[in-house]
């Protein structure tokens, strides 16, 4: 038995080293024992005395380009049976470089569960963590401090977001396993802390808890989706939740004195002021979340449609839906309420996902083209399909929402969404209703689009019509990878 103990939970280098050490002696999986620090007796003596007797057999590594990434977010995890169960992957990558699609097998599905549970926490860390002013430095610089408590070992691997979105601050985050620090220039970690090294009080508490109070929106509260998104174990390190059971209490009220005051439009003059003032945005190749995303959709100007709109409207639903449903466009509805198929499509789509035994919270629901494209008539704002030129334009926003969601399966309603998923103007007829399977990508399907079951005038078509779309949106549905 080849003992190795490593000095760190969560250094990818250093569990490679020896994982490839192994690996060039040819030492099965069953034979290695693997221990974090937290184990450790004698580390040196462990790494070296059992290996000088073993002669290399194997000097050429086999690693599918997917596997390093994701080996190195799993090491993040918390499961003590991490390096051995990595190890045991890695060695049946040698003889089965395609070991990583065999999504059945267990230790494949207990790797994916692994990523999804770091993905997840480091998306509530991106979201929840909350910085309290404490003082400042050197040249005025603020300087912050903040306590989180994460489910994993992820706050090295997740400090670098925070230098991107708060680069201009000096700022500590304490964790109970590590804590990183800011200067401006270096982010550099040590070890964990306690919460009472962050202090209590702060003054800019009461400017967020007002900032917080403001953007509650009650027409758009849905209790139990918003304890999904933010569970109650990360409530007591955030001061504005102390305002949620007012605000849920007083959502009805709030909603209806929103509702007998009516939409305003906006100022035209100001849309077009605000156009001219600021030069396009510079776009970032790589966002680390959809929130992200969504901050900058609000400055895109990659066509002309952003002139008539009243805003982009960014996909919603979970950030790692197995099942990703792209439409045309936002329609009148969407376009002053700010969420997709929130309009009478809309309500046709989640019947029908009922129906097809579908949960659209479960869903990422999404558009091939954010800003809604109409011609004004009167007071209406009619509905005008989005050419070659805006779907393209649009593209970039729905490949970085599927890159970070990594659906199963997409489908897509319609011609427009059609030809955006797979990149050119198809038939809808004739390849609707068949998975379209990509080679390393999820399977699509192309189906009808609710809108369209809405305009037929013949009752009878459209009832077919609508047996047809449930049909196909509990064919795709099976395309899912079963839950384990
Ligand atoms: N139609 C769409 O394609 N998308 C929406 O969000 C609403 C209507």
């Amino acid at each position: 038995m080849i003992s190795v103990t490593l000095r760190s939970e969560t250094d990818y280098s250093e569990w490679r080293a020896a994982a490839r050490r192994l690996l060039q002696h040819g030492v099965p999986p069953e034979q290695t024992d693997w221990r974090g620090p937290r184990e450790m007796t004698s580390f040196l003596d462990d790494l070296q005395k059992p290996w000088g007797s073993l002669s290399d057999t194997n000097t050429n590594t086999v690693v599918p380009r997917a596997f390093p990434e994701l080996a190195e977010r799993v090491l993040c995890h918390t499961d003590p049976e991490r390096f051995a169960k990595l190890y045991r992957i890695l060695f049946r990558l040698q003889s089965d470089p395609l070991f990583l699609n065999d999504s059945p097998h267990d230790d494949i599905l207990w790797l994916h569960e692994c990523d999804h549970a770091i993905r997840r926490d480091r998306h509530k860390m991106h979201a929840f963590v909350r910085f309290k002013k404490v003082g400042e430095g050197r040249f005025k610089r603020e300087q912050f401090a903040a306590w989180f408590e994460p489910t994993h070992y992820i706050t090295r691997l997740t400090a670098p977001f925070f230098t991107r979105r708060f680069p201009n601050m000096d700022w500590v985050i304490i964790t109970p396993h590590c804590s990183a620090r800011w200067n401006g220039q270096i982010l550099t970690f040590d070890a964990g802390g306690k919460k009472s090294d962050v202090p209590t009080d702060d003054a800019l508490e009461e400017h967020w808890k007002t900032y917080f109070q403001s953007i509650f929106n009650p027409a758009r509260l849905k209790v139990g989706a918003m304890l999904s998104e933010m569970p109650k174990k990360y409530w007591k390190n955030m001061p504005e939740t102390a305002l949620i059971p007012d605000l849920v209490a007083s959502a009805k009220v709030r909603q209806n004195t929103m509702e007998t005051h009516g939409v305003t439009a906006p100022n035209p003059l100001a849309s077009r002021l605000r156009s001219n003032q600021y030069p396009p945005p510079q776009i970032p190749d790589t966002f680390e979340d959809l929130s992200e995303i969504s901050d900058v959709l609000t400055l895109c100007k990659n066509c002309d449609l952003y002139k008539s709109a009243s805003q982009p409207v960014m996909g919603e639903g979970p950030d790692m839906s197995r099942l990703l449903i792209v439409g045309e466009q936002p329609g009148d509805k969407e376009d002053i309420v700010g969420r997709p198929f929130v309009g009478p499509a809309g309500q046709l789509l989640n019947d029908c996902l009922k129906q097809a035994g579908l949960i659209r919270s479960e869903i990422y629901l999404t558009n091939a083209v954010k800003h809604f494209k109409f011609v004004p008539k009167r007071t209406a704002r009619i509905h005008s399909t989005p050419g070659s030129v805006e779907i393209k334009a649009c593209n970039m926003w729905l490949q970085k929402e599927i890159a970070l969601v990594k659906p199963e399966v997409i489908i897509a309603l319609g011609a427009t969404a059609a030809q955006a998923i797979l990149g050119k103007a198809v038939t809808l007829e004739k390849i609707r209703g068949c998975p379209l399977p990509t080679k390393y990508g999820p399977t699509i399907f192309v189906t009808y689009h609710p809108s369209y079951m809405l305009r037929l005038p013949n009752t009878n078509q459209a009832m077919e019509i609508q047996k047809t779309f449930i049909e196909d949106l509990c064919q795709a549905a099976l395309y899912q990878k079963p839950e384990k």
